[in-house]
């Protein structure tokens, strides 16, 4: 584990590994770990890059003065400043959910500095009204609940109950949320209640692409992925078995197997 300040926000991460860089963006309310089974491997072939985006796991907000929302733009920018302390060229940029939305926002602000894209169950276009408020609602409760509370609430729409991981995974799903600083949650759910339509942007999309879903998720279903995947240039779709919103936690071989093929047909 590594730490740098960028943009006045410490990014901790894991970079391991040597060659083509591959980063992976978590998604809300996560950190690096939930990358960390299927990942790891990837460093025989590949760079690994995957921090914990501010506010999140090592990088919590640990200040009085801790930000009251981070924009989506914030992460893209602050990303962007991580490549140039880490002298990253170029990288296949993975984002989950949240980390996806991040990965869009990056595409569009920085796409000199993407060899390929990998969208993992994310979504192209913004929260609808009801959305926002429930995200403003859980910014401004979020300090006076138990976040092991709100683990409980999250897990039976994130996991496919089909994963031969299930149990496992919900216990090391729950302490990974449960962790989590209420800073960090309340400032990325505000950041994400502000984003915009990433959607006009896709067919702008130049560089390689993989879609990814999870074939059980609920939240960002096998149908919303093909539209996803409908709207980007020469992107591929691929749906995994026995996962549902986190598929590099539930079927970690199939989830590593599609990237490492994906980034080995780029380089
Ligand atoms: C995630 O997994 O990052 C969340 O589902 C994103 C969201 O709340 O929109």
């Amino acid at each position: 584990m590594a730490k740098i300040s960028c943009k006045g926000f410490d990014w901790w991460f894991y970079r391991g590994g040597q060659g083509p860089m591959l980063v992976f963006l978590h998604g809300f309310p996560f950190d690096r770990m939930l990358f960390h089974s299927s990942c790891l491997p990837l460093t025989d072939a590949y760079s690994v890059l995957i921090p914990d985006l501010p506010g999140f796991g090592e990088s919590s907000f640990f200040s009085e003065d801790a930000p009251t929302q981070f924009t989506i733009g914030a992460y893209a920018d602050g990303l962007a400043c991580l490549f140039s302390d880490l002298h990253i060229e170029k990288a296949v940029l993975c984002g989950l959910s949240m980390g996806g939305y991040i990965a869009m926002q990056f595409f569009r602000r920085y796409p000199q500095l993407l060899s390929g894209l990998i969208f993992c169950d994310t979504r192209s276009t913004p929260d609808s009204r009801e959305a926002v408020k429930k995200r403003l609602d859980l910014a401004d409760t979020v300090y006076q609940t138990d976040t092991a509370m709100l683990a409980e609430s999250m897990i039976p729409k994130l996991l496919s109950t089909n994963s031969q991981r299930y149990r496992e995974n919900e216990k090391f799903l729950f302490d990974m949320i449960a962790r989590q600083g209420p800073s960090g949650i309340a400032a990325a759910a505000r950041g994400m209640a502000l984003r915009d339509d990433s959607t006009p942007y896709l067919p702008e999309i130049s560089v390689p692409t993989l879609v990814v879903g999870g074939e059980d998720d609920q939240i960002s279903p096998p149908e919303a992925m093909t539209e996803l995947a409908s709207r980007i240039p020469g992107s591929e779709l691929v749906l995994i078995k026995n996962a549902g919103h986190l598929p590099p936690l539930e079927n970690p071989i199939a989830f590593e197997n599609e990237v490492r093929c994906f980034a080995d047909r780029i380089y």
